[in-house]
């Protein structure tokens, strides 16, 4: 799973890269114009007003520019960023350390942060809304509440899961933003402007074939642009072009609109085994040897955004659009 080329997880290579292709402004974050829009005028006002941004929760799928954009408001708005994430903050002290070392008005970027203990949310609840932390000192009857003030700051949460997070500490945001998968014209904008950051020469016709193939995804195409610009060093002059870019994705088993081995296998057992559907997840599950969630959270996502799968009561239908895909005669009704 992790070592899916089309996986909009990040692996080590990407973490190590990541780092330098950030944008770190909005000016330079390409796409989801709408969140850009509503985020640079609610930084303005807070900046007018002198006063720390409200809550924001980013959330959508994997390698959309979620961290990033955290990173990005930081900026935007002068301000330090802690980073920490849902799973490492185990114990109410936890948190207490981390808040409690802010200065005015700083992020606190929160990722993965349904995965968050509902024992930590607790506390969280009077920090984001109040500014303040109950801590309990001592152990049973001499244990007393004491109450820390805490400079004004703002969270940033991160998930990929809205779903997953309770009410109560959705509700605590001022903002909500959705990331939604990007266009390819956008996409191509992100290719190239990676390509300079490599110093890599690329044409026009050669981004948008690595644009086209990225799932809508900005982490996936800088991890196909890598591999492509590879692959153009060592049988060509350097120069990515779309010929080059075809042969080295086709290496890579990447299709013409991204997807892999595992998509194929998925959409032909719907064909294969259940005509199509409709038919059950855990049918599919059971029939494909992975787990539910999996398939839930990580295959279906993007086919289900490019309308090869549809979801309806009676279970997962794959449309027409698939068995052109494979060049397989479309069923009759
Ligand atoms: N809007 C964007 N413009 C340019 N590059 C982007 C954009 N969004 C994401 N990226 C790139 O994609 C990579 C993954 O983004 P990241 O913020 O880590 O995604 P997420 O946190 O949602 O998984 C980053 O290295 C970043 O360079
Ligand atoms: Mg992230």
């Amino acid at each position: 799973m992790t070592d899916r080329i089309v996986s909009g997880e990040a692996d080590m290579l990407d973490l190590s890269l990541e780092q330098s292709l950030r944008p770190q402004f909005l000016q330079q974050y390409i796409g989801q114009e709408k969140v850009k829009q509503n985020l640079s005028i609610f930084i303005e006002a807070a900046k007018m007003r002198e006063e720390a941004l409200d809550h924001v929760l980013l959330y959508g799928p994997p390698g959309l520019g979620k961290t990033t954009l955290a990173a990005v408001i930081a900026n935007e708005m002068g301000v330090q960023i802690r980073t920490t994430s849902g799973p490492a903050i185990e114990r109410p002290g936890d948190l207490a350390a981390i808040l409690t070392a802010l200065e005015p008005g700083d992020v606190l970027f929160i990722d993965e942060i349904h995965r968050l203990p509902r024992s930590i949310e607790e506390v969280l609840y009077p920090a984001m809304e109040d500014f303040c932390l109950d801590i309990v000192i001592g152990k049973g009857p001499s244990a007393r509440s004491v109450r820390l003030d805490l400079p004004p700051f703002t969270l940033v949460g991160a998930t990929t899961r809205a779903g997953s997070i309770s009410a109560p500490l959705r509700d605590r945001f001022g903002v909500l933003s959705r990331l939604e998968y990007y266009e390819a014209g956008q996409l191509t904008e992100i290719v190239k402007r990676t390509a300079e950051i490599f110093e890599t020469q690329i044409d026009a016709k050669g981004a948008e074939e690595i644009a086209r193939r990225s799932r809508g995804t900005p982490r996936i195409a800088n991890r196909l642009l890598k591999r492509v610009r590879d692959y153009a060093q060592v049988r060509g002059n350097g120069e990515i072009t779309q010929h080059l870019t075809d042969e080295a994705l086709e290496l890579l088993q990447v299709d013409r609109l991204g997807l892999d081995h595992i998509d194929h296998k998925l959409l032909m057992g719907i064909i294969e085994r259940f005509k199509g559907g409709p038919v059950g997840l855990d049918t599919i599950a059971a029939s494909i040897g992975e787990e539910s969630d999996t398939i839930e959270d990580v295959y279906e996502p993007y086919l289900l955004q490019i309308g090869f799968l549809q979801r309806t009561p009676r279970g997962r239908i794959v449309s027409d659009a698939v068995y052109k895909h494979f060049n397989l005669k479309v069923p009759m009704e």
